[in-house]
């Protein structure tokens, strides 16, 4: 770790708000993020099972360069960094202190880092594609307010209600007998999907799970799969999150051979009445802009869009590389 002539620092306790501040900051804005956003995030890494580590180059008190790298269960890494040429960043100390970060934790054997950032965001997208990544897929984050307020009811149309008419149909909920139907239907509806295709085959299905299950509060029984005459359909999985009024939409997918025949919409279905069953007010996802099919379905059951974010992906080459030591102390 060279160039700057400035180590990186992994840094802990107070030191850590001062770099959520930079990385949660709005890119464009000039400032750092405020005393909320700081708390609710730092309320997530507490209760999240996901480890993490803040780092910076430079003083404490005016970093030039500053993340924060998460690492939920399923070997894979999601890092956060603050937008170069803003709130005394330095374009040259980020990308070192970037580099320093992949090749540190290059021995981990991860499958893949990802970094989440606004569309708008170019000098972030162009640090990170000197870092290496490229851009996987742009998401779009809905929502659906489920408040006893909200006008929309949460089911599609009577007439779509009365297509489902699915003989034999039954609801399996996730545990340790249920494990390999939920893992081959979530492979299998991996087939033709536009959701992320990119990242098919990145990682074996048991890293998939453990990353799904590291989202929000994992709770097995708003893990649900849709048996259809014997045959697993298609599953959703919900994970509460710790904010306690809203949940997340993990992941859903239906087999190719029962698309379109109103399973998805099933699912969903089941999702909203589980929701509305524990009191919860709004349910989140994030979806593949460019998955039509979804957003569509999505649109139907009165989603609207929250939040854009264009995903980066990183590959870490196969030879394995040493982790560097970094120091804890100031500089
Ligand atoms: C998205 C997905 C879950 C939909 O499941 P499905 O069982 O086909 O959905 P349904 O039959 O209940 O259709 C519900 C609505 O979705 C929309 N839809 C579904 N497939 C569609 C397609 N190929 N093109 C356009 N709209 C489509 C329609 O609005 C449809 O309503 P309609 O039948 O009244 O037109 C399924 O295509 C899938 O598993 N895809 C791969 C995984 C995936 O993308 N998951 C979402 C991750 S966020």
């Amino acid at each position: 770790m060279s160039g700057s002539g400035l180590w990186p620092h992994r840094v802990d306790g107070a030191e850590v708000t001062k770099v959520l501040a930079l990385v949660l900051a709005e890119p464009g804005a000039g400032l750092r993020a405020g005393p909320s956003a700081i708390r609710s995030f730092k309320r997530y890494l507490r209760q999240s099972t996901s480890r993490w580590e803040a780092f910076r180059i430079g003083g404490p008190g005016s970093p030039a360069a500053a993340a924060l790298v998460l690492l939920p269960k399923g070997r894979t890494m999601l890092l956060m960094v603050p937008t170069p040429g803003e709130l005394g960043i330095e374009l040259t100390a980020q990308l070192e202190l970037v580099r320093a970060i992949l090749a540190a934790y290059a021995a981990e054997q991860l499958h893949f880092a990802q970094a989440l950032i606004p569309p708008e965001a170019s000098a972030q997208k162009c640090l990170l594609e000197a870092a290496g990544f490229r851009r996987l897929a742009p998401l779009v984050y809905l929502q659906r307010d489920l408040s006893p307020q909200a006008t929309h009811c949460g089911q599609r149309s009577s007439t779509q209600e009365s297509t489902l008419s699915f003989a034999e149909s039954e609801w399996v909920t996730f545990s340790a007998q249920t494990y390999s139907e939920f893992a081959a239907t979530i492979l299998a509806s991996y087939e033709g999907s536009r959701d992320c295709p990119e990242l098919a085959g990145l990682r074996p299905i048991e890293d998939i799970l453990a990353g799904h299950q590291a989202a929000g509060r994992f709770d097995p029984g708003l893990w649900q799969l849709l048996r259809i005459g014997g045959k697993a359909a298609g599953c959703v999985l919900l994970a509460p999150l710790f904010d306690q009024l809203s949940v997340e939409l993990v992941y859903m997918g239906v087999r190719p051979e029962f698309r379109r025949r109103g399973v998805g919409s099933a699912l969903l279905r089941r999702a909203i009445e589980q929701c509305w069953e524990r009191g919860t007010r709004r349910l989140t996802l994030a979806v593949d802009d460019r998955n039509e099919p979804a957003k569509q379905m999505y649109g139907g059951f009165g989603f609207v869009p929250m939040a854009r974010r264009d995903a980066y992906l990183y590959h870490w080459p196969r030879v394995s590389v040493g982790r560097p030591a970094t120091s804890g102390s100031g500089g």
